[in-house]
């Protein structure tokens, strides 16, 4: 796909085929995620893809636990939409500060969505990681996936075969950008 019209079609996609992603496509999402630009080329982020039924069902609770703090939500939603991968992105101690850490990770995370839209996946950005890997559960999953080092979650990604048609954008808002000449 041209990189521009990739760029402008992608949406977020929020119905999923069960058909499990496939390592060669996701291993492509994964790499664009690590060619995206970061804070002094420290490469801060750690990004973890989950395909494991199990982890994606508990991720899927722990955000809507999470979700359920601020907002009364069906007990049985899917936060992740019933997508069979989801990418946790993690801002790490590489980072020199919260701030750039936060934006390295969101950096990598839109380089993904990107990618997986030139793919032909369906993705969306889901909140709520730092909540969800602070938690005694979350951290009992970091234990789990191996993962001893400090790392704060700041976004996800569910990721999957889309089981709809792409969505239309809104009209983007009046006054979005300026040229100063
Ligand atoms: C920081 C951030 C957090 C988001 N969190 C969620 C979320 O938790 N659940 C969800 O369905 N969409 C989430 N989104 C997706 C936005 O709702 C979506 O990007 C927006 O509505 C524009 O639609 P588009 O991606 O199709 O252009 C998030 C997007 C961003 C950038």
């Amino acid at each position: 796909m041209d990189a521009l019209e990739m760029l402008k079609t992608r949406r977020s996609i929020r119905a999923f085929k069960k058909e499990q992603v496939k390592e060669e496509e996701l291993r492509i999402v994964l790499e664009a995620g690590t060619y995206a630009p970061t804070a002094m080329g420290l490469q801060s982020p750690l990004i973890v893809a989950v395909q494991k039924e199990e982890d994606v069902a508990k991720l899927n609770e722990l955000n809507l636990e999470v979700l359920n703090r601020c907002a009364a939500v069906k007990k049985d939603a899917k936060p992740y939409y019933g997508a069979p991968t989801i990418i946790v992105i993690f801002m790490t101690k590489i980072a020199r500060n919260e701030f750039v850490g936060t934006l390295d990770a969101a950096s990598v995370t839109t380089n993904m969505l990107n990618a997986a839209h030139a793919l032909g996946l369906g993705s969306v950005w889901i909140n709520r990681a730092k909540e969800v890997f602070e938690g005694e559960e979350g951290k009992k999953l970091l234990a789990k996936w191996g993962i001893e080092e400090e790392v704060v979650g700041v976004a996800s990604i569910a990721l999957g075969y889309p089981d709809c048609e792409n969505p239309t954008p809104r009209p983007r808002r009046e006054g979005y950008f300026k040229i100063v000449q």
